[in-house]
């Protein structure tokens, strides 16, 4: 991305998967990159392999979910790194259980990571943003926070309102007159850890719920990672507010949604064509 050399990119969830993909790309673009995750020796790992091929590459732990974690992570960032340009907001954790069988801790934990960790990061880096009037923020949502789905009800919820919040920001920005772009990212299934994120749940929210499996297609069958990543900062280049991984997969139900709630159709399966259920994992019933 010509213009972006030298400029700051900050990317939570960064040790692993999109974050690390997208920290690359980055990097690949000239940027100095700020990795921020929870993981300390995976994300130590992640921005020294960066450093390794050359790239201006640091490691900040931070925990999105917790206020002052993020706090700091903003002050260390402006100390040793500079001013931010791009933002993106990528850490996130999911887990998959029938709404009567999730209990409020794992709540706590989905919507603490994913809501939250975007609120914290946006309050701590867009005053700053603003106040230069540069920059881009990437929120990731995902096809989860435009259609929805079983057994997922606090990632659904989470992510349907990383989407609202981000568009409505956006709204905000565009009104106020604001050089600052936003992005909300939507990956249908993309080959990583996400399947796996209970290794993030904190002991003291206590014993976590039994996980139903979801049924992903085989990794090496999805999107990898960096194709995701491409697919962002395109997106990025050409300001573009919504992008989707799978957009032509995902079109289907997303319109189905859409009409069915016009209509006043109640929700169903009808839109679980193939290609979709390929994209995401979910299972026709
Ligand atoms: N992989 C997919 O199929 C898919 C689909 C839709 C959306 N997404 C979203 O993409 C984003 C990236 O996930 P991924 O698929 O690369 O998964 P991943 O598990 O490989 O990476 C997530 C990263 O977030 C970090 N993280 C977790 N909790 C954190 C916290 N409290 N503070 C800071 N970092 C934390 C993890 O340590 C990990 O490095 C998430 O927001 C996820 O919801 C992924």
């Amino acid at each position: 991305m010509a213009g972006y050399q030298g400029k700051v990119a900050v990317v939570t969830g960064a040790a692993s998967g999109i974050g690390y993909a997208v920290a690359a790309r980055a990097a690949a673009e000239g940027m100095t990159v700020v990795l921020a995750d929870i993981d300390a020796p995976r994300l130590e790992e992640a921005a020294r392999s960066l450093r390794a091929g050359g790239a201006d590459a640091r490691a900040m732990v931070a925990d999105v979910s917790d206020r002052d974690s993020v706090t700091d992570l903003a002050r260390r960032v402006a100390r040793e790194a500079g001013d931010t340009w791009l933002l993106v907001n990528n850490a996130g954790v999911y887990l998959s259980a029938p709404f009567t069988e999730m209990p409020a801790a794992d709540w706590e934990f989905v919507l603490g990571v994913n809501l939250w960790g975007v609120v914290h990061c946006l309050q701590a880096f867009l005053p700053g943003m603003l106040e230069r009037d540069s920059g881009h923020v990437v929120n990731t949502s995902s096809i989860d926070g435009l259609v929805t789905v079983r057994n997922a009800t606090s990632y659904v919820a989470a992510k349907h309102a990383v989407t609202a919040l981000s568009e409505t920001l956006y709204r905000e920005l565009e009104e106020a007159g604001s050089s600052v772009g936003i992005s909300v990212l939507c990956p249908a299934a993309v080959a990583t850890d996400i399947l796996n994120s209970g290794r993030h749940r904190p002991a003291r929210l206590g014993p976590a719920a039994p996980l139903t499996a979801r049924e992903y297609p085989p990794l090496d069958e999805v999107m990898q990672p960096e194709q995701a990543a491409d697919i962002m900062f395109a997106g990025v280049r050409e300001r573009r507010f919504w992008i989707l991984t799978h957009p032509e997969q995902g079109a289907g139900a997303i319109r189905a949604r859409a009409e069915g709630i016009i209509a006043g159709r109640n929700p169903d399966d009808e839109s679980l064509d193939p290609n979709f259920t390929k994209a995401t994992g979910r299972q026709p019933s």
